[in-house]
């Protein structure tokens, strides 16, 4: 009897029915993820705060393209409160004493035909900060399109939900104002959808922004996990491609979606994160020369 019940449950693990991918096989990606302080979308699309807007606008430029080498020393320079841009704006009036200006992040995905998995892998980096969420010490939050659904994304990824009239921005009006989508709509598509992954919390949060930020709704992640071994912090996600619930995106294989990501570390919340530069995901689908997309293989 004993020997049925193994023999089961390997063939199960070997199926690949409830496995999750070996990462070992799957290609890293090295991403680093930097301090935004008030570089809302208004701000990095006003020509007179940041000269690169005819090249974004004109020539299609995406943040990545500019900024994947230097977004270590863009996010030093606005958590030390240093003036930037064109217009040597301070992005960080409150500088938090003792946060670094940017983590670099290990980022891997897979899919099996049914579910795609992330996994994220960083060091965390110094902290001592004020405990702004104390019941979590670390959010990761990842944002899609549904494949070219929101304007602007397939060049500056969140940015599209990131404005300055949120809460803690430079034009709050209230602390209640969360990310919203100009025009943001559920029913034509033109939303992010919104996976997170809580240290506090046991439940994977499925969620999407459309006229506001939503917690709710999605019922496609299946598993939001995480660990910290010594300092290294290892997050995955799992989740259907097929969607199904109130702001979920269904993936499939002929689309480019449009992605980012960002880091709560340090128990930080609202601006006080870490962003990813806009990035890009098909499945099974290379495409040689786009610096920031990822082609993600089945396994
Ligand atoms: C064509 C290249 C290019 C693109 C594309 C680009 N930038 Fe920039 N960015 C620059 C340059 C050059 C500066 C330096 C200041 C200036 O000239 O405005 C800068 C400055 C910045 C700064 C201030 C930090 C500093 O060192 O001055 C931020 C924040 C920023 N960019 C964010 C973004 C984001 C977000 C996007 C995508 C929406 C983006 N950039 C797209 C070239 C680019």
């Amino acid at each position: 009897m004993k020997k049925i019940a193994l023999f089961s449950i390997g063939a199960l693990v070997a199926g690949g029915a409830f496995a999750a991918p070996d990462w070992s096989k799957v290609p890293p990606r090295k991403m680093t993820l930097f301090y935004p302080g008030q570089a809302s979308l208004e701000w990095v699309m006003n020509k007179p705060d940041h000269s690169a807007v005819p090249d974004i606008v004109d020539k299609k430029r995406s943040c990545a393209k500019c900024h994947e080498g230097d977004a270590n020393e863009i996010g030093g320079k606005i958590v030390a409160g240093k003036p930037v841009g064109s217009s040597k704006t301070v992005l960080e009036p409150t500088p938090p004493a003792g946060k670094v200006g940017s983590i670099p992040v290990t980022f891997q995905a897979a899919h099996d035909g049914s579910k795609i998995y992330f996994r994220f892998e960083w060091v965390a980096p110094q902290g001592g900060t004020k405990k702004l969420d104390a019941k979590n010490e670390v959010k990761l939050t990842m944002m899609f399109d549904g494949g070219g659904t929101v304007e602007g994304a397939e060049l500056n990824g969140c940015w599209a939900t990131c404005h300055s009239d949120l809460r803690t921005m430079k034009d709050a009006k209230d602390d209640k104002t969360t990310k919203h989508i100009k025009n943001g709509d559920l029913a034509s598509g033109k939303f992010m959808d919104l996976i997170q992954y809580r240290s506090g919390e046991k439940a994977p949060v499925d969620g999407y922004v459309t006229e506001a930020r939503h917690m709710d709704g999605g019922k496609a992640l299946l598993k939001a996990e995480g660990k910290k071994e010594g300092n290294k912090w290892v997050v995955t996600f799992e989740r259907t491609l097929a969607g199904g619930g109130k702001g979920d995106h269904a993936l499939t294989a002929d689309k480019v979606y449009n992605f980012g990501f960002a880091i709560h570390e340090d128990f930080t919340n609202a601006r006080f994160h870490y962003v990813s530069l806009g990035y890009q995901f098909g499945l099974d689908k290379p495409n040689p020369g786009v610096k920031n997309y990822i082609d993600i293989q089945k396994q």
